[in-house]
């Protein structure tokens, strides 16, 4: 495998994760899951959303988070917004880069920002304006870009378009997400074929469900065709309220245990990593979909069966 020697990872479980939770997340709850995430060496977090209240009640408090989570250098903290008047909030709260939401598919865009996408892209210039003004980087991200819960397939046409239209507003990194988890590697290796060298310069993310378990191998797909930015969420956190059907989000831990595997650093204290994702299990009171917290890492030890040890043949006897 033709695989990068270090990647990037985005936290958005305390975003992506606490937005869907049934039960609102407590402010203190959510600084304190921000921190832990910043002190194991996460280098990026999208922290919280600035969107309406009334859509998103569970990060009604994303001012106050921001104001509150302990900065550690190296870190960027982001937050998602849909609008000029969430990118204002944005920027006032003093987020080091804004990520911008839109789909690339007309009835998951109306679904989940009650606007076309043409009137989502009129307002993501606004978005950009603001940003340029404030020096903030923009992240602009395409949910639904593999594929829409509601109409299906996503022609790559019309995904290339909806790229094309936001690198001609100015956005230097893109995002592309797979909403509800219908990608699968061959079409993740295939779209990024397609779009990389249409857009050269741009810096590409790709944000995974693990919705049918295909995430870890569409990272990989994407990590084999050089993409080196990935969003992922603390135990598997995560779904969109307005997508039917989403899960969680690639597994932070999990993926993150993956790469060091294979030998590809992140930055991050995996130990540190696994110990955020058992609190989060317990401010959200049940268990994550996460395999490591409850496999451990694969160099655990168990003690030997009795009667075991004393069988085991000496290197000495064998030779
Ligand atoms: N932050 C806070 N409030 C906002 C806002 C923002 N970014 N954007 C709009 N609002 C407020 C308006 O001020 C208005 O408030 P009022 O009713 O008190 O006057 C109200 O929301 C409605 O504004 P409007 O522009 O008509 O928006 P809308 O009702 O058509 O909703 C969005 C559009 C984009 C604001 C809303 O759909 C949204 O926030 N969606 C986010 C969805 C999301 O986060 N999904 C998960 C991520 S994938
Ligand atoms: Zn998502």
């Amino acid at each position: 495998m033709n695989l990068p020697a270090r990647v990037t990872f985005c936290e958005v479980g305390t975003r992506d994760g606490f937005q869907i939770e049934p039960e609102f997340i407590a402010t203190q709850d959510k600084i304190a899951v921000v921190d832990l995430l910043s002190e194991a060496g996460v280098p990026r977090i999208e922290v919280t959303s600035f969107v309406s209240p009334k859509a998103i009640p569970q990060l009604r408090d994303a001012a106050e988070v921001m104001a509150a989570i302990r900065r550690r250098p190296g870190t960027r903290y982001a937050a998602l917004v849909p609008n000029d008047k969430g990118a204002s909030r944005a920027v006032d709260a003093g987020v080091d880069a804004i990520h911008t939401v839109l789909s690339a598919s007309e009835s998951h865009n109306l679904a989940n920002v009650n606007m076309t996408v043409a009137e989502s892209l009129a307002k993501l210039r606004g978005v950009m304006e603001i940003a340029s003004r404030a020096r903030v980087p923009v992240q602009a991200g395409i949910s639904t870009s593999f594929g829409c819960p509601f109409e299906g397939d996503v022609p790559l046409a019309r995904l290339e378009w909806v790229v094309r239209e936001l690198v001609d507003m100015g956005a230097r990194a893109i995002g592309v997400a797979d909403t509800t988890g219908m990608a699968n590697p061959r079409q993740v290796a295939r779209t990024l074929e397609h779009l990389m060298p249409r857009f050269p310069g741009v810096e590409w993310t790709l944000h995974t469900h693990d919705t049918r378990a295909m995430a870890i191998p569409n990272v990989l797909a994407a990590m084999e065709l050089g993409v080196t930015n990935f969003d992922a969420s603390i135990g598997g956190l995560g779904g969109c309220p307005f997508a039917p059907g989403a899960s969680g989000n690639v597994c932070s831990e999990d993926l993150v245990h993956c790469l060091h595997a294979m030998g590809i650093e992140t930055g991050i204290d995996l130990d540190r990593l696994v110990a955020v994702s058992r609190r989060v299990q317990e401010i959200v009171g049940r268990a994550l979909p996460g395999q490591i917290v409850k496999a451990g890492k694969s160099d655990r030890r168990y003690p030997l069966p009795d009667g075991v040890a004393a069988r085991i043949p000496q290197p000495s006897a064998r030779e």
